[in-house]
């Protein structure tokens, strides 16, 4: 466990981000931070250590891992080709929480790292931390969420080791990270741009900069089979029930009533606007509601903290699905199991 200093450049900091380069060159897993969530990262060419970034997760052997680079050069020895669209997306929004989906050139990844398919999808995260160990390291780095599968993904070193301290090398500490929900999943592949996994950069970011842009079908429509193949799974979920409210504030207390007449421990995840109206065993402010961003970067601590609070049920506002708020109500609605009371 190693606490870094975002300067980098420090003597200390440069040890440490030695250090965990070394054992992802040994293909141990080392988890850390990036500016989406914090990461657990493998040598993406090694199937040995991406065995071990599967086992520590516990994560589907279908779902393939997105792999980092530190530099577009690395980029041109694991695609096939490079995309007009992809391009422009990469210029404008690299480093950054995009993760383009490519043709993959064969035989340069591990084939379990990509879960056999036929295509990669890469991203540069924006992260002093996670470039200098990517570079470092001289490799490019499969690096999922660092939780355990179908928990919250980790925006704090302790959520990481919460999840994952008996079964990793390493992690790296560089404090909370700053957007709070994953990188934005885009397949370039085919002549429009789609959206698999709403996210840091939003669909009308993505349309400022190549035109029209579509939404994955499947992320409204449950009976459609995602492209990104870990939409599919269920995902965020507290240990508590957690209903969202479509409704106002006090509805929202009146269920809250409800459930202790009969004896539970309530909770209530809202925002800071609206945090003193209500009573209940465990309240968490998400952020503020005048500014989404400040929202998805609390979200998942917040998710994670009804846990530690242990309370039976959980009822929780929600947002409109506009700009970041997108990415929120993405992962809100599957933390849910999509139960809204209306
Ligand atoms: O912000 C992020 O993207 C974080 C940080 C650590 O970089 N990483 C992350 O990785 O969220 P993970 O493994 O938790 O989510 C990767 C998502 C999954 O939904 C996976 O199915 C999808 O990306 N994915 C990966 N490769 C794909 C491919 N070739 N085609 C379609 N979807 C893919
Ligand atoms: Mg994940």
């Amino acid at each position: 466990y190693w606490s870094v200093d975002k300067n980098v450049d420090k003597e200390e900091s440069y040890s440490q981000i030695q250090q965990a380069a070394d054992l992802l060159k040994k293909n141990e897993v080392v988890a850390f931070p990036t500016e989406t969530v914090y990461g657990l990262g493998g040598n993406a060419k090694e199937d040995s250590a991406i065995a071990k970034i599967f086992a520590a997760k516990g994560r589907p052997s279908d779902n393939p891992l997105i792999i980092h680079i530190a530099k577009r050069a690395q980029l041109d020895e694991l695609v096939e080709k490079v995309p007009a669209t992809a391009e422009k997306l990469m210029d404008a929004f690299w480093p950054g929480p995009l993760t383009i989906i490519f043709e993959k050139k064969q035989g340069m990844l591990s084939e379990v790292a990509t879960a056999g398919l036929s295509t990669v999808g890469i991203r540069m995260p924006d992260h002093p931390v996670a470039l200098r160990i990517i570079e470092e390291s001289g490799l490019p780095i499969a690096a999922p969420s660092a939780n355990r599968s179908g928990k919250p993904s980790p925006t704090k070193a302790s959520h990481v080791k919460e999840d994952l301290d008996s079964f990793i090398a390493g992690i790296v500490d560089g404090g909370p990270t700053g957007v709070g929900v994953e990188s934005t999943v885009v397949d370039c592949t085919e002549e429009t741009v789609v959206i698999l996994r709403p996210g840091g950069i939003t669909k009308e970011q993505l349309e400022s900069v190549v035109g029209e842009v579509r939404m994955d079908q499947a992320l409204t429509n449950k009976e459609i089979k995602p492209k990104s193949p870990g939409m599919k799974y269920t995902h965020y979920a507290p240990n508590a029930p957690l209903f969202l409210v479509d409704g106002s504030k006090e509805k929202i207390q009146l269920l809250v009533e409800e459930e202790k007449q009969k004896g539970h421990k309530v909770g209530v995840l809202t925002t800071a606007e609206n945090k003193g109206y209500y009573h209940a065993d465990f309240i968490y402010a998400c952020g503020k509601r005048a500014d989404l961003s400040t929202v998805a970067t609390e979200l998942y601590d917040g998710l994670r903290s009804f846990d530690h609070k242990q309370v039976d049920i959980i009822f929780g506002e929600m947002f409109p699905a506009e700009g970041v708020g997108q990415a929120i109500m993405n992962r809100l609605m599957k933390a849910a199991s999509h139960q809204v009371i209306k």
